[in-house]
C-alpha cells in the first residue's frame, strides 16, 4: 500500500475559494494516489469555541458538504469526525506526559493567537496542548504524509518532536511525520486582504450565482485606475490574481493585461469577462451539494463508514502503544 496521509480541518462551516485552492484541491489530486484520511477536527474547534459550542455541529455539516460536492470521495478516502474516534484522547493524554511545556509555550502559532484573539479567553490547558493533540491525530493512524499550508509548519514540526521523544522513550512505535507542504496560488478576498472567513471577505463555494457576481462586481481592483482612463497593473489588482488568473485563459489574460495597462477596458467590464468562468467551475461543485442536502441520511452514512475504517486502525495503533509502555 502507498504511504498513508492524513489531514484534517477545524469546522469553520462553509468554505470559501481560498479553502478550495488552498486545501482541497490537493486532497483531491492525493485522494487518488495515496491511503488518505480526512478528518473533522471538532475537539480542535473546542480549543477556540469552548464557551459557545452551539454553532459547531452545522459547521461540521457545512463543511463536510462542502468536501463532497467539490469531490473528495468516501469510496477513496476515509472520511470522519475526531470525536468519533477515542484513540485520539487516549493518545493524546499518554503524548502531554512526555510533551515539554516550553515547547508548547514557545509555538509561534500559540503565542500569536493569544496576541490576535481577544474577544476569547486563550489560557486554557487545552488550547496550549492544541499541537499535542494534533500529533495524536496524525500519529494514531501512523501517518507518513500531512498535506497542510505552511500556518501549519511549526505544528507539524512539533509533532515530529513529540512523535521523536516518544519513540525515544518505548521504542520506534511510530514513523515520523512529513510535512507535505502544498503549494497554493494566492487567493484574495473582496477587500484585497487574504481571503478569510474572519474578515467577512470571502466568496463562498457555495453562493448563490447572483452573491457570486455581486461579490466580483464589488471586489477591489488595483487602486491606480480611480478613473476609467487611468492606466493599471493586473499584477497589482486582487480580481485579477485570484480570478483570472486562476479561471481565464492566455487569450483573455493578453486582452486583460493590454486593456488594464492601457486603459482600453474598464474594470467592469474586465471582472465580467471572468465571471462566467466561475459560475462554470461552481455549477457541479453546487450541483452535488444540493443532491447531499437533499439526502442528509447520507452524509451520516459516510461519516459512519468512516468510522468504522478510522477506529479499526487507531484500535490497532493504540494496541502497540500500550504495549510499548507497558499498559496492556
Ligand atoms: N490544526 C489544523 C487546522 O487548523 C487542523 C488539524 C487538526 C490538523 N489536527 C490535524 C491538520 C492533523 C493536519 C493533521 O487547520
Ligand atoms: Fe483589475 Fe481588470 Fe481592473 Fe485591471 S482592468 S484593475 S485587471 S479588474
Amino acid at each position: 500500500m502507498e504511504a498513508r496521509v492524513l489531514s484534517g480541518m477545524r469546522p469553520t462551516g462553509k468554505l470559501h475559494f481560498g479553502h478550495y485552492h488552498g486545501v482541497l484541491v490537493n486532497w483531491l489530486r492525493l485522494q487518488k494516489e495515496y491511503e488518505c484520511f480526512f478528518f473533522v477536527a471538532d475537539w480542535h474547534a473546542l480549543t477556540t469555541d469552548y464557551a459557545a459550542p452551539k454553532g459547531i455541529k452545522d459547521n461540521v455539516r457545512e463543511m463536510l458538504l462542502d468536501w463532497l460536492s467539490v469531490g473528495i470521495d468516501p469510496k477513496k478516502a476515509t472520511i470522519f469526525r475526531q470525536s468519533a474516534i477515542k484513540e485520539h484522547a487516549e493518545l493524546f493524554v499518554l503524548l502531554s506526559m512526555i510533551t515539554p511545556l516550553p515547547w508548547l509555550e514557545r509555538n509561534p502559532t500559540y503565542k500569536e493567537q493569544l496576541e490576535e484573539i481577544r474577544d476569547k479567553d486563550l489560557h486554557t490547558f487545552g488550547f496550549l496542548g492544541y499541537p499535542v493533540l494534533q500529533t495524536a491525530d496524525i500519529i494514531v493512524y501512523k501517518a507518513a504524509k500531512v498535506p497542510v499550508g505552511i500556518d501549519q509548519a511549526p505544528h507539524l514540526e512539533l509533532s515530529r518532536e513529540i512523535t521523536r521523544r516518544f519513540n525515544h522513550f518505548y521504542g520506534e512505535v511510530f514513523p515520523e511525520p512529513q510535512t507535505l507542504l502544498t503549494e497554493s496560488p494566492k487567493v484574495l478576498g473582496t477587500d484585497g486582504r487574504k481571503m478569510s472567513k474572519s474578515y467577512n471577505n470571502a466568496v463562498l463555494l457555495s453562493d448563490p450565482p447572483e452573491v457570486v457576481e455581486k461579490k466580483m462586481l464589488q471586489m477591489m481592483t488595483d487602486t491606480a485606475r480611480k478613473r476609467r482612463t487611468d492606466p493599471g497593473n493586473p499584477d497589482r489588482c486582487p480580481l485579477y490574481i485570484t480570478f483570472h488568473l486562476l479561471y481565464s485563459d492566455n487569450k483573455t489574460l493578453e486582452w486583460v493585461r493590454e486593456g488594464c495597462t492601457q486603459a482600453k477596458i474598464g474594470c467592469t467590464e474586465c471582472k465580467r469577462s471572468v465571471i462566467p468562468k466561475v459560475l462554470e467551475m461552481l455549477g457541479p461543485i453546487q450541483k452535488r451539494r444540493k443532491e447531499f442536502e437533499a439526502n442528509p441520511a447520507l452524509l451520516d452514512d459516510i461519516l459512519r463508514e468512516g468510522s468504522i475504517k478510522a477506529s479499526k486502525v487507531a484500535q490497532k495503533t493504540m494496541t502497540d502503544v500500550r504495549k510499548a509502555m507497558g499498559l496492556e
